[in-house]
């Protein structure tokens, strides 16, 4: 394990400085008042369970609660032991990492990709491979020369996605993508995770693909999904649904981590649920980030150079920026900060593997619609001067 450099840096964010370093969903999106009643309800109801130990695979209710919810998007799962509640979806990816790599195993991810998740991974001493994407998601032939590549050198134990709104690129992948994706995986006998925090929040024109999940017929898509995005990150409360014989691989190592997930935030999820806060608040979340996407997209417009390009997604938190290739966006967040107030993920961090220095993620959904204008201003003062 290593401390991120970048962590250090964002520590010089002040006040004056206004962040697109962050990943945090907007504090407005929180159902508060109803999180106030329900935990009222619930400590009145069922006091003795909801504050004592529980279950490792999680509270009995809020798994029907989540069968049912995944049920609406077209995915089935075989009964709620093929369902563990974790804390957050950051455990299940430990928990991955644990059950699934020994070192030297092959891991193979979207390049760039989810920060966190390739720290999860490192722990466990893999060769992570990353596949370049465009603007369909994963380069589903690259993934499969690859496959031809190295399975005769060593075990692939899974691909690793985030094909709705992924970070950190925002891109979502498309439906024609996503077969192509399980019928790879098919042929080379490989496992897939479907990381999907951000599917239900889809903000785009029309629906969302189908979840790889819901299109997988062999059982090969281990899902992961969360409350952080739909609710609020504070709960820390994800869940996972594969095959019974996974599920109770996860049920096994969660026991030695932490026994449960808080069965109290557990009971409060499932009143959620139920009382359909959940179904209510996603339509405002949705439009809160559209409309703070827009912004962004709109000032990216207005001020940057016709060197600079960027993604817009239609889901998730994320804009990717790409800069002229002799920018270090990793040293230019130095001067970014201290000269022109403004703060963000240089891109380097999220590729497993080749080093590309001149992009950038820039969350939309927790500054204000001001600092956003502000700050995308701020941010191409600081491009501006690299360039020339
Ligand atoms: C792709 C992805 N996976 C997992 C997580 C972890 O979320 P949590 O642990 O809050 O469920 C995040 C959070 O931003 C994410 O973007």
């Amino acid at each position: 394990m290593k401390a991120s450099e970048i962590r250090e840096l964002l520590k010089w964010v002040t006040e004056n400085v206004i962040s697109f370093g962050g990943g945090m969903p907007d504090p407005s999106s929180f159902p508060i008042k109803d999180i106030m009643e329900i935990t009222r309800d619930v400590l009145l109801a069922r006091a003795d369970k909801a504050l004592q130990y529980g279950a490792t695979g999680g509270v009995a209710e809020l798994k029907e609660e989540l069968i049912k919810f995944m049920g609406k998007v077209g995915i089935k799962v075989d009964g709620p032991e093929s369902v563990i509640i974790t804390v957050g979806s950051q455990e299940a990816l430990d928990i991955i990492g644990r059950l699934f790599i020994n070192p030297g195993d092959y891991v193979i991810t979207e390049s760039p990709t989810y920060l966190a998740a390739l720290q999860a991974f490192r722990i466990y001493g893999p060769r992570i491979i990353g596949i370049p994407m465009d603007e369909e998601g994963l380069k589903v032939d690259i993934l499969e020369e690859t496959l031809k590549k190295i399975s005769d050198d060593g075990k692939v134990k899974f691909v690793y996605v985030i094909p709705t709104g992924q970070n950190p690129t925002g891109i979502t992948m498309s439906r024609e993508r996503r077969k192509a994706l399980l019928e790879v995986a098919s042929r080379y006998d490989v496992l897939i995770i479907e990381d999907d925090p951000y599917g239900y929040i889809y903000f785009g024109d029309g629906e969302s693909p189908d979840r790889l999940k819901a299109m997988d017929s062999e059982g090969r898509v281990i899902y992961l999904s969360t409350f952080s995005k739909i609710a609020a990150p504070g709960l820390r409360l994800g869940w996972v649904a594969a095959s019974r014989e996974v599920i109770r691989w996860f049920e096994l190592a969660k026991q030695s981590i932490d026994l449960h997930t808080s069965t109290l935030n557990q009971y409060i999820a499932a009143e959620l649920l139920k009382r359909g806060v959940i179904e209510r608040n996603i339509p405002r979340i949705k439009e809160i980030y559209r409309t703070k996407r827009d912004l962004m997209l709109q000032a990216l417009g207005e001020y940057m150079p016709d060197s600079v390009s960027w993604t817009k997604p239609s889901a998730g938190m994320f804009i990717w920026l790409t800069a002229p290739e002799n920018i270090d966006t990793g040293e230019m967040l130095n001067v970014a900060i201290r000269k022109y107030g403004v703060a963000y993920v240089p891109g380097k961090s999220f590729y497993p593997n080749e080093e590309r220095r001149n992009d950038m993620r820039l969350n939309f959904t927790y500054p204000t619609p001001q600092q956003i204008f502000e700050g995308i201003r701020r941010l191409s003062l600081a491009i501006r001067e690299y360039i020339q």
